[in-house]
């Protein structure tokens, strides 16, 4: 591990260049790019409302206000309709925040509806622990929701506080892991790490009551910078990059100990494999909502992070895409391989399918590179990252994240 880390930050460091050329969207005037390909894609829905907004947060959200929300949620439906009205189909819903669970009634007519126009698609959503109630959880199942995760952070009282986490309390979220466990196919929790507040051994509890909670499903967030606001930022949320392999040791040593496999870089699993990451799982994603990022037609597009014009957009009957940009082959081929790697590899005779033969995109010498160095191992037709490499892809995809944070403070600042 001591040895790669030298090249976690190189990798990393490539990473934040091409993320930063990735995410330099252009405005745009023309949604011509968003027209359905053949067979289904991934739907990503963006809630962007919480009760009490954390201090930490990279996300795009905003204080929950019962009016804006309503009016929301109507133009969310709206929006979908125009993508299924153009014949796009989804087979894999995923509903982020924000909170999605912030108002039941309007989630639960959101859901309804894309039963009716969609029929059985899986759905994944995520939920904080002080939305998880025995009411909640009926509702949820019978509504189809298959794959919930819990945004947990840490079951440290004085942690949750440094972090400006009051919704739930240590011992609350556990109760409310214990509640929803079992209900659903897949029950997944996030635990955030490298915060400058957070001593090792508290770590170290934390991921023990994850494996005393024998949850199906964890994922590990390294601490990204939050969205600045304009507040200045408290000391105990400023990232130290360089501890961050002391605490991925942490998580891998724990995690295999417990008998937990890893399905992402940064999510582990129990038994069977459950890929809950729809941008692992799909090349290509829709994404609706206010400041929704989706990948088409071979580019990057935003949705205007405006909560006001991304209604007024809609009720003039137009999609609220403000941004795109399209990436050349061998872009989209790096962005594939980024989130493949992410995935820990590719089994069967997925490579081709997924990179084609050509070694003219150059992914063939990438992967050469990253089996020399030890990053992943080739047998045939599949490729595995290694145990060693996974603090080289996990440090990737932080990077890969943070540019899309950048992009996120960016159009917030210019009012995109
Ligand atoms: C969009 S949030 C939704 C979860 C839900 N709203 C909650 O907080 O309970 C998904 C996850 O992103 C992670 N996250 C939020 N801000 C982050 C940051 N600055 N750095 C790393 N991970 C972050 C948290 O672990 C969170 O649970
Ligand atoms: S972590 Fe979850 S609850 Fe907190 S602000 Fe972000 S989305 Fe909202």
């Amino acid at each position: 591990m001591k040895g790669l880390s030298w090249l976690s930050r190189l990798a990393g460091g490539l990473v934040r260049l091409e993320g930063r050329k990735f995410t330099s969207l252009k405005r745009c005037q023309d949604d011509h790019f968003l027209t359905p390909s053949k067979g289904e894609s991934a739907l990503y829905i963006h809630i962007p409302f919480c009760r009490q907004p954390c201090l930490y947060c990279s996300f795009h959200r905003y204080q929950f206000h019962e009016d804006i929300a309503r009016r929301y949620f109507r133009n969310l439906r709206t929006e979908i309709d125009l993508y299924l009205d153009r014949g796009f189909r989804f087979a894999h819903i995923y509903l982020g925040g924000g909170t999605p669970t912030v108002m039941m009634d309007e989630l639960a007519s959101l859901l309804s509806h894309l039963k009716s126009r969609l029929g059985g698609a899986v759905i994944s959503l995520e939920t904080n622990p002080s939305d998880i109630t025995s009411k909640n959880i009926a509702l949820l199942k019978e509504l189809g929701v298959g794959r919930l995760s819990v945004g947990v952070q840490s079951f440290n009282d004085r942690l949750l506080k440094a972090m400006g986490r009051t919704s739930h309390t240590g011992v609350e979220a556990q109760e409310k892991v214990r509640l929803a466990q079992g209900n659903f196919e897949t029950l997944n929790i996030d635990i955030l790490y490298n915060l400058p507040d957070q001593p090792p051994e508290v770590f170290r509890n934390d991921i023990a009551m994850v494996r005393e909670l024998e949850v199906d499903q964890v994922t590990f967030y390294p601490l990204m910078p939050p969205l600045n606001r304009g507040d200045p930022l408290p000391p105990s949320l400023k990232p130290d990059n360089r501890c961050e392999g002391l605490f991925y040791k942490m998580i891998l040593e724990e995690m295999y100990d417990g008998g937990y496999q890893p399905s992402t870089a940064w999510c582990f699993s129990r038994g069977r494999m459950m890929i809950d990451e729809y941008i692992v799982d799909y090349g290509d994603y829709i994404a609706v909502g206010c400041g929704a990022v989706g990948f088409f037609g071979g580019g990057l597009y935003a949705n205007t992070f405006s909560l006001d014009r991304y209604s007024h957009m809609l009720e003039k009957g137009g999609l609220p895409v403000a941004l795109f940009r399209g990436l050349s082959r061998s872009e989209a081929s790096r962005y594939r391989l980024l989130t493949t790697l992410f995935g820990m590899g590719i089994r069967g005779d997925g490579f081709p399918r997924r990179f084609g033969d050509s070694p003219s995109n150059g992914i063939q010498s990438l992967v050469g590179l990253l089996q020399f160095l030890g990053v992943v191992e080739c047998d045939g037709e599949e490729l595995r990252v290694t145990a060693g490499g996974m603090m080289v892809v996990s440090r990737m995809m932080r990077e890969f994240f943070s540019a899309l944070n950048r992009l996120r403070e960016y159009c917030l600042r210019y009012g995109i």
